[in-house]
């Protein structure tokens, strides 16, 4: 006899830990996560501040903004239903703008940055929500369900927006340290794109402060400025290449006492497979008089003081990469130091003096959304997912970055600037070369010179050869 039972899925109660804090790639991650939250509310502006207690014990994330807030209909019915779907069917904020946010999940990385999330949110319309949560009692909870959270829901007279509070012990406080605190940094100062039409008109401040940490961390208070290397390119490639694979590029190059530009129609000859791209590519001579030309054009430090030439260097090596960025907001990890996603290090070891390398240049790629271009954020927030339309996305991208490397290498050669280049060629040519040596044998052997002699030439052969490699 069959029988039929209706049954339903119902998660268990780690399951708001595996997609907040097993899944999402780092706290790094998890804290952009709450700062795009802030944009999507319309918000002008989002505090991020850190703070440890007095003994160490512990320490409190506060992230605040002005946005729209919450309704305690949205808490219960968007706030508390994981993978809620509303940014994914509204797309643009009730003030128009494109929403960072899709997947319904990000808000739980708040998990992984400490034990606790008291929630507290004011709407237009002075209705004030608090939700406290601890995430501890999810990890034994047979069914997600089975944990029980108090709303609270007020009248008030304080201003629009929302308000995280995070607590974490010692365990969540050890995590941060200097270099942690100045990657976020790095993080945020990369997370808009400065190319971004989206931010033309419309601002969108993010403020960092840290407070108290264990010594070596100094205190923060500042609003998050892009880097200051932007503007000061030595070769520049932009353009639209539209989804139909044609497009107009502009190559320019600074250097040139009468700056360079040149109009460059492109044609792939068939759609591009990742929708409409928007290109803009910066690369810099790294000689030490390259440097000295970046800081004669105006580089400076946060106070407006022209950098040392260590210093240039030291914000060339750490603000490189080429960032693909959609509505304005860059994709993790694209884009980062350490990520070569076009291999640019690869290729410059092959054809050094043509090739530039990973740090030498700035890039932004603008995508369009996920439904345009087929190109997919994973939920981890760490990267494309690697699909045609990616792999499409990388070709036309080194495509564009070999035409302003052909350019640059002709401006080079003409200028002599790729003189030490050649140099290190011409030396690997010649510790990889074995024709002196056998001329020299065969001009000693036809003059009759015993094994000793011929040992002789080699010997000498390779102790050239060891003091071309020193
Ligand atoms: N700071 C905030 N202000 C107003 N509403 C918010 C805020 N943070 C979260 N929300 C609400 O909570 C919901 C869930 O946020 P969450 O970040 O988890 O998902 P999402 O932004 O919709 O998608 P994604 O996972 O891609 O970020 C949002 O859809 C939004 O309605
Ligand atoms: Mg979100």
């Amino acid at each position: 006899m069959n029988t039929n039972t209706i049954c339903r899925i119902r998660p268990a109660g780690r399951h708001i830990l595996t997609i907040g804090r097993d899944l999402i790639q780092d706290n790094y991650a998890a804290v952009l996560e709450l700062v795009k939250n802030a944009y999507d509310a319309d918000s002008p502006d989002v505090h991020l501040e850190f703070k440890a207690f007095d003994d160490l014990s512990g320490y409190s994330i506060v992230v605040s903004d002005h946005g729209h807030g919450m309704s305690t209909d949205d808490i219960i019915n968007k706030w508390m239903v994981p993978s809620t779907s509303d940014k994914r069917d509204r797309r643009k904020s009730p003030l128009g703008r494109m929403m960072q946010g899709s997947k319904g999940v990000g808000r739980y990385a708040t998990s992984i940055l400490g034990s606790n999330l008291y929630l507290e949110t004011v709407t237009t319309v002075g209705e004030k929500t608090t939700v406290y949560l601890e995430w501890e009692p999810f990890k034994d909870a047979t069914y997600l369900d089975d944990v029980e959270i108090i709303v609270e829901t007020e009248k008030t007279s304080e201003p629009q927006g929302t308000r995280l509070t995070i607590e974490g012990d010692k365990e969540f406080l050890s995590e941060w340290g200097k270099g942690q605190f100045y990657k976020l940094r790095d993080e945020l100062k990369k997370l808009q794109s400065p190319v971004s039409t989206v931010f033309g008109k419309d601002e969108f401040c993010i403020k960092l402060t840290v407070n108290d940490f264990p010594e070596e961390v100094e205190n923060i208070d500042e609003t998050i400025e892009p880097y200051p290397l932007f503007d000061l390119f030595d070769y520049r490639i932009s353009g639209k290449i539209n989804e139909n694979g044609k497009g107009t590029l502009t190559y320019s190059c600074k250097k040139a006492r009468n700056t360079i530009e040149e109009e460059i129609p492109l044609d792939l000859e068939k759609d591009t497979g990742c929708g409409e791209l928007d290109i803009d590519i910066r690369v810099y001579d790294r000689e030490p008089e390259a440097i000295n030309t970046l800081i004669s054009r105006g580089l400076t430090d946060e106070s407006g003081e022209p950098l040392g030439k260590n210093e240039a260097r030291r914000l060339l090596n750490t603000y490189n990469g080429i960032g693909v960025y959609r509505n304005g907001f860059r994709i993790r990890p694209l884009g980062e130091r350490t990520f070569d996603w076009l291999e640019l290090d690869k290729r410059r070891v092959n054809i050094p003096a043509r090739c530039v390398g990973s740090n030498q240049t700035i890039g932004y790629v603008q995508i369009q959304a996920q439904d345009q271009s087929g190109l997919i954020e994973k939920s981890a927030r760490d990267g494309l997912r690697e699909n045609t339309a990616f792999n499409q996305l990388k070709a036309i991208t080194t495509l564009v970055i070999t035409q302003l490397e052909w350019r640059r290498y002709h401006y080079r050669r003409k200028e002599g600037l790729s003189r030490p280049i050649y140099k290190i060629e011409q030396n690997l040519q010649q510790l990889f070369s074995s024709e002196a040596l056998k001329r020299n044998v065969r001009t000693q052997l036809d003059k009759g010179a015993n094994a000793e002699k011929i040992i002789e030439l080699i010997e000498q052969s390779a102790k050239q050869k060891n003091k071309v490699t020193e």
